[in-house]
């Protein structure tokens, strides 16, 4: 079985794939940790600073295709791997369970205060323009969707 987490930043993608690991034993592969950890950088801000998206972008591509090789894996994605069309053709082609935990825009704004390492998270009126356009691709994506705005992370969990 291979469980697949998407959602835009702040959903809880971190949080719930780690409580679902616990509870299922099996392995949770953060997609930010690996690119960040195959960089040669010390933070996500400065693989956008330094790197430039695209670079991300690539780095995030080869992340996914080696992945979703893997069974008995659940994969915590970052916010903006539905970006691409290959990556979303990737994910619709790989036999996964999607979960899209969906929560509104206030919700998330206020899951990121005090946060640091999220570049396109700084600014609030593109990050509100991104959230709008992602809606329907992680929707394209999602074999279920959970929404997370007023249950706890045991709750979200139990329900995938
Ligand atoms: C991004 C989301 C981030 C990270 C990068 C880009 C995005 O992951 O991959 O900053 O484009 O939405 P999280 O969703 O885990 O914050």
């Amino acid at each position: 079985m291979r469980t697949i987490l998407v959602g835009f930043m702040a959903c809880g993608k971190t949080s719930v794939s780690t409580e679902l690991s616990d509870k299922l034993s099996i392995e949770v592969a953060d997609m930010d940790k690996i690119i960040l950890e195959r960089s040669n950088r010390d933070s996500i801000t400065d693989i956008f600073k330094l790197d430039g998206e695209s670079e991300f972008r690539k780095l995030e591509t080869l992340v996914l295709e080696e992945l979703l090789k893997r069974d008995n894996i659940i994969i915590s994605t970052g916010g903006g791997v539905i970006k691409e069309k290959c990556n979303r053709e990737l994910i619709k082609e790989s036999d996964s369970k999607v979960i899209f935990l969906e929560a509104t825009f206030d919700v998330l704004k206020k899951r990121t205060e005090g946060a640091v390492d999220r570049p396109l998270f700084q600014d609030l009126e593109k990050a509100k323009e991104l959230f709008d356009e992602r809606q329907n691709l992680y929707l394209e994506v999602a074999t279920k969707v959970i929404n997370t705005n007023n249950i706890d992370l045991e709750e979200v969990v139990s329900l995938i």
